[in-house]
């Protein structure tokens, strides 16, 4: 059984294989080549927050491999009245092929997989976003050519996206600076991670310090979902922490810049620096697709 639960656990050979499959994927679909791996099969798609990317990339990804996406909106579902996680992998594993599950706690995807019989794919918890970071990757690696040496960094919280960052970065040998303000540090797990990588991971206060020879700049909100209530206290914590051109011009004059989004214009990236990056940004939104694609398949399939 496959899973994808977190950058953590795969390896370096497994992230390949799926950016290598990821771009086949991608090349058959523009060029019109069928690729129904999935036909026949189902893949539920819980959702206990918002979501436009993951959602629409997830239904029309199981529509273009030939399975069947069913939508599940944890509202509607009796695990948002209290139906326990254990029960609920146990009667979803007697219908589905696959789960891919939005929500906020890590544990909880990680119950679902212990729980239920079939490979559940994380679609974004507090603690990491792993189908963002392979989708990030796929787009560096079609900008600049390769991975290894290209070094990165990253400018806000130490949230989900900074800690997938970092290990999906130092897994596929770049170097990652990131810079965030005090109380806002990426997870402990990844901290001690990181440790093992020697200076190929620095973490810093400044941003100025973390953009210096970049080749990627990369971004974040500084409120994830969850975190609304604390907007004002963050952006007050945030202040200095925008993406401009000012800061961009520590960066290589050729480097890209990478946003999951949604995006705050004027809070985490200002708009004439999102605007002049527009087409990387919207390439990595396309890339979901094709990235998530190769993790189904990787994931529901022997391939
Ligand atoms: N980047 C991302 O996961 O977007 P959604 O929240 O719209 O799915
Ligand atoms: N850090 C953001 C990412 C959204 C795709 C959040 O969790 O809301």
């Amino acid at each position: 059984m496959k899973h994808l639960l977190k950058m953590l656990d795969l390896s370096h050979e497994e992230i390949c294989e799926i950016l290598n499959l990821a771009d086949q994927l991608k090349y058959e679909q523009k060029h019109n080549i069928e690729h129904k791996y999935l036909k026949g099969k189902t893949l539920g798609l819980i959702f206990e927050k918002a979501s436009t990317r993951t959602r629409v990339s997830f239904e029309v990804g199981m529509y273009q491999l030939g399975g069947l996406p069913i939508f599940l909106s944890a509202n509607d579902m009796q695990i948002g009245r209290g139906e326990p996680v254990q029960d609920t992998a146990r009667v979803l594993s007697r219908y589905l092929d696959g789960i891919m599950i939005r929500t906020f706690k890590q544990s909880e995807v990680e119950d679902l997989a212990k729980y239920g019989s079939i490979p559940i794919i994380n679609g974004l918890t507090d603690f990491c976003h792993p189908c963002q970071i392979l989708a990030d990757l796929m787009t560096i690696r079609e900008y600049k050519g390769k991975l290894a040496g290209q070094k990165m960094a990253f400018i806000g919280d130490g949230n989900n996206m900074m800690n997938s960052l970092i290990v999906g970065a130092l897994k596929m040998e770049m170097s990652i600076s990131v810079a965030c303000p005090e109380g806002y540090e990426p997870d402990p797990l990844v901290l001690e991670f990181a440790k093992g990588f020697g200076d190929k991971f620095e973490m810093v206060r400044e941003p100025k310090k973390a953009v210096v020879g970049a080749d990627v700049v990369i971004t974040d909100v500084w409120a994830s979902m969850g975190q609304e209530g604390e907007a004002e206290k963050r952006k007050k914590a945030f202040a200095g922490y925008c993406i401009d051109e000012e800061l961009m011009s520590y960066a290589k004059p050729d480097a890209i810049v990478q946003h999951c989004l949604p995006a705050h214009r004027g809070e985490e990236i200002s708009a004439d620096v999102f605007e002049a990056h527009a087409a990387e940004i919207f390439d990595e939104a396309e890339n979901r697709l094709h990235a998530q694609k190769a993790v189904i398949v990787k994931c529901l399939t022997d391939k």
